[in-house]
């Protein structure tokens, strides 16, 4: 069921959503973030009709995504937390570019309190394809964004709803991108109408206002990097961070959680150095299980580029 009567708020930050190729068979060639979001809702027949109410749309950034900063964050977070906390909003699209989608998913899972939906779509094909996907997906997005009961920050993409912890790209051309790996979707939109597989996500109660403030103050983000463990790994990557003041690192180790011993060597000398040490896997799907000793942290089930967000929000200022 939908309800009526209050304004969507759509964030426009670029991806190919918003992208333009020259000819209309070229879904690889094309220029990532070049179309308004303003124009995008006007390209969508029934999207108004769908919101019950107000659309407006906002352009926070124009961006291919693998260009994210820190400072469109920083002001995505802000304008999404204002947003919620206006009565007269009854929910918010974001729409991103698919390749760092869900970073940013998990980077405003962590900081807003989401009592009502935050939904971050996509597209896979520019807007000047033959068959684009976005049209459908922003429909989709503004049909979670007006669903009674729906919260938290989700993922829509090609009809499918995913939670911010799990979704992954893992595709990178098929329309339907995304995966939520062993947790399965939350739901699926059919038809206009949400049918959920689980719950929606909860809310950060008490935590985010001052999640926000550090992050709108934060003059530099604390500088977490991400490392591999492969056949034939050495420390020498590692060491190098460690001597150019990098405060955090992620390891996405094999397997179970585990680390080529020469890099480890490397990674426990890092962390008795003072150096923030998680291990996550570079597996796609699964997590890291803990055993009794372990030397370094797991990651608690998020993969390396989440993991690595949660470290830098941890090690703010
Ligand atoms: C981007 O991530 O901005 C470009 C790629 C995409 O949206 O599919």
């Amino acid at each position: 069921m939908q309800v009526s009567g209050q304004k969507i708020v759509v964030l426009g930050t670029g991806g190919t959503i918003a992208g333009k190729a020259a000819t209309a068979g070229d879904n690889i060639g094309y220029a990532a973030a070049q179309v308004g979001v303003e124009q995008l809702l006007h390209a969508v027949p029934g999207l108004k009709a769908a919101a019950g109410g107000d659309l407006l749309a906002e352009q926070i950034a124009q961006l291919d995504s693998k260009d994210m900063e820190f400072s469109v964050w920083s002001a995505l977070a802000k304008r999404c937390a204002s947003a919620l906390a206006d009565p007269g909003v009854r929910g918010l699209v974001i729409t991103h570019g698919t390749d760092t989608l869900e970073e940013t998913a998990w980077f405003l899972r962590s900081v807003l309190d989401a009592r009502k939906p935050v939904v971050l779509t996509c597209a896979m094909r520019p807007a000047t394809a033959l068959t684009p996907d976005g049209p459908q997906n922003l429909l989709d997005a503004v049909a979670v964004a007006t669903t009674v009961g729906a919260q938290g920050v989700v993922v829509v993409a090609a009809g499918v709803v995913h939670g911010a912890q799990r979704v992954q790209k893992v595709h990178p051309y098929r329309v339907d991108a995304f995966n939520s790996g062993d947790a399965g979707p939350l739901g699926w939109v059919e038809e206009g109408a949400v049918r959920l597989a689980q719950n929606w996500p909860s809310a950060l109660s008490g935590q985010a206002q001052p999640a926000i403030e550090k992050i709108v103050n934060c003059a530099r983000w604390p500088r977490v990097e991400i490392v591999m463990s492969y056949a034939g790994a050495t420390g020498a990557l590692v060491n190098s961070l460690v001597r150019d003041g990098v405060q955090g690192i992620v390891v996405a180790a094999t397997g179970n959680g585990a680390i080529h011993h020469a890099l480890e060597s490397a990674l426990l000398r890092a962390q008795a150095a003072g150096v923030k040490v998680v291990r996550s896997t570079r597996c796609p799907q699964g997590q890291v299980l803990p055993k009794p000793g372990d030397a370094l942290p797991d990651s608690r089930g998020l993969s390396p580029v989440k993991a690595r967000i949660s470290l830098m929000l941890e090690l703010l200022p």
